[in-house]
């Protein structure tokens, strides 16, 4: 299996590293007065730590006369500083967490607000549960580093300057002597750490990769089993959750190793530097409570150098969850709204114009899934879409909703082009029943509601009645309050589709968009929706893609497709005198229908 993202990954190593956080600004911005008041309880607790080696070594060197009467003055000062510093780490901890759930809070809800606006062609290319992993995985990384690394990793610097400028005061020469060790401890650092963060990336990859593994697996569980495919699936997710745990192992190695020099290196240095110090003291050069001094100030500057090194590798894996995540971000949408919309007329009268329209989607640039299609649909008037499967019929609604552009054409919706008026507003005009019928895990009521949240519950029944579902949606064990599963799989095929159509009823739009609205339903059912639609599309523009050919013969119009191109155009009973591809479909259903009537 080919490792994911190598080339994004390669491109970037050298330009972002861990500046890619940067990306997170904007979005720290609406609340800079918590990032203010986290720097001030920051420097307030590392100051105060600052402050306790001196106490330190006046408790070692003695106080002189007068002793015992300072020593309880000193313990009475470090207890009001315990005081500000417990207060100061409190409100540091509140602030800053209380920050990073906001902004991830926020981060969560701009990544799904871009991405369920796609259009589809972005998902042809990306398993959604990618993206899902990375609202979840990702937004929890930047979550750890708001919320945790960032403020440790500046209280660790300010304790290193603090620290290193308090040496200087205490020990000019030591000092100097620490910081020929610096350059040792930072090649490490430099060393592994780029390879640290390409391998953080990769493993995230690896995460995102299973869990979309996982959902397109468990999404269609049963499929999976009926084709006795189980342990096949299993295999691809072991693999694809190997890969990661393989890539977290290495990058766990890289990160024992960096701890493991640092540390060493770190040690031992002040160990010598220590060595060094005992001898001065011997010499009369410093006092005994100097170098106590000293040698707090190097253990807390030691200290942060090596809590550094470890959030170093944190704000690198945080760095590659904010790439990816600002990649969804900044993912172009290939679909545009126009900078200054045309406003859609109102009312809209529902008529459709496709002028010379040549479509390729975008994943099979080479073949035209349209080659030209002109024609013009009135307002009201009722056509079908009919012909092989294939032939480019949904594409036809596709194209009208305008989930993709045409390569070349224009389609017109009363005279305005779809590319110069917002998605959105014209998109009301629409009413689409899809050949999926899409269900969500919700009620029944709430479902057909979708089509019209504002609608009343009268409404929605009136509707279910149309769809001929009140019947069904009745009996259920709550009525119209029973929930319907995910995907609505506690509800038949049939079911699911009068739900969709019901929705459409719902939602009282002037253009009705229905693909294979009735074809999972019973005779009974299809001709009682059938007396539904009919009733409906009256005064409203209707385009019925359908491949039984009974339930277009009433329409107004009939284009006939066929592979992408509208071979024939014109009412059941002149296209069965034609004799072309419709009469030939129209005899082979007909005669069927009429043996089995
Ligand atoms: N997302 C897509 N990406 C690439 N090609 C696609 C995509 N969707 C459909 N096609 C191709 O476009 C052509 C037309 O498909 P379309 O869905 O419009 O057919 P249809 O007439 O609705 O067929 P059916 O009666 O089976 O629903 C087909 O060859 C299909 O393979
Ligand atoms: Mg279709």
């Amino acid at each position: 299996m080919a490792q994911p993202g190598k080339d994004a990954q390669q491109e970037r190593a050298s330009s972002k590293r861990v500046g890619a956080l940067r990306a997170l600004f904007p979005f720290l911005t609406p609340y800079r007065q918590y990032v203010v008041l986290a720097g001030i309880a920051l420097t307030i607790t590392a100051s105060v730590s600052l402050l306790l080696p001196i106490a330190a070594r006046r408790v070692v060197d003695g106080f002189g006369d007068g002793a015992v009467h300072l020593l309880d003055r000193y313990f009475m000062a470090a207890i009001g500083i315990a005081a500000i510093f417990a207060l100061g780490t409190g409100l540091r901890y509140y602030v800053v967490t209380r920050l990073g759930e906001r902004v991830v809070a926020d981060i969560r809800a701009a990544v799904f607000g871009r991405m369920i606006g796609m259009s589809p062609a972005y998902y042809e290319k990306l398993l959604t549960g990618e993206v899902i992993s990375r609202i979840t995985t990702d937004t929890t990384l930047i979550l750890s580093v708001i919320g945790s690394s960032v403020s440790w990793f500046l209280r660790n610097t300010l304790m290193f300057l603090g620290g290193l400028a308090m040496m200087f005061v205490t020990s000019g020469k030591l000092t100097l002597m620490v910081l020929a060790i610096v350059p040792i401890v930072i090649l490490p650092i430099l060393a592994l750490g780029r390879r640290l963060r390409s391998l953080s990336r990769e493993n995230q990859d690896w995460i995102a990769r299973s869990s979309g593994n996982a959902s397109e697996a468990l999404q269609a569980a049963q499929t999976v089993q009926a084709f006795s495919h189980e342990a096949a699936s299993r295999e691809q997710f072991t693999e694809v959750t190997e890969a990661s745990y393989r890539s977290a192992k290495a990058r766990i190695s890289v990160r024992a190793l960096l701890t493991i020099v640092i540390i060493f290196v770190v040690f031992s240095g002040i160990l010598g530097v220590l060595w060094i110090g005992a001898r001065d003291v011997r010499a009369d050069v410093m006092t005994a409570g100097e170098l106590v001094q000293f040698l707090i100030y190097a253990g807390i500057m030691a200290g942060s150098v090596a809590a550094l090194s470890e959030i170093w590798g944190e704000l690198q894996r945080a760095a590659g969850a904010t790439e990816r995540l600002v990649e969804l971000l900044a993912a172009e949408d290939n679909v545009k709204d126009p900078e200054h919309p045309r406003p859609v007329p109102t009312p809209v009268t529902g008529e459709i114009v496709f002028d010379d329209v040549i479509f390729h989607y975008p994943s099979r640039p080479a073949d035209a899934a349209l080659h030209g299609a002109t024609f013009t649909v009135s307002p009201g008037e009722q056509v079908a879409l009919v012909g092989p499967s294939g032939a480019g019929k949904s594409t036809v609604l596709q194209l009208l909703l305008r989930f993709y552009d045409p390569s070349s054409g224009e389609i017109r919706l009363d005279g305005v082009p779809l590319s110069e008026m917002e998605r959105s507003e014209f998109r009301q005009a629409f009413a689409l029943v899809p050949q999926d019928s899409v269900v969500f895990a919700d009620t029944a009521r709430e479902n057909i509601r979708f089509g019209r949240p504002d609608a009343t519950d009268a409404e929605v029944e009136a509707a279910a009645r149309a769809a001929a579902a009140h019947d069904f949606i009745s009996a259920l064990p709550d009525g119209y309050d029973s929930y319907v599963g995910e995907r609505g799989v506690m509800l038949s095929g049939g079911q699911r589709q009068r739900i969709a159509i019901a929705r459409a009823i719902l939602r009282d739009a002037p253009v009705l968009l229905l693909d294979e609205a009735t074809s999972a339903l019973d005779s009974e059912s299809e001709q009682a929706v059938q007396r539904a639609v009919a009733e409906m599309s009256r005064g409203r523009t209707t385009l019925i893609v359908a491949h039984r050919l009974a339930t277009v013969k009433q329409a107004d119009r009939i284009l006939v497709f066929e592979g992408g191109r509208i071979v024939a155009d014109g009412t059941h009973d002149t296209l069965v005198a034609e004799g072309g591809l419709y009469a030939r479909l129209a005899r082979l259903q007909f005669t069927d229908g009429l043996a089995a009537e």
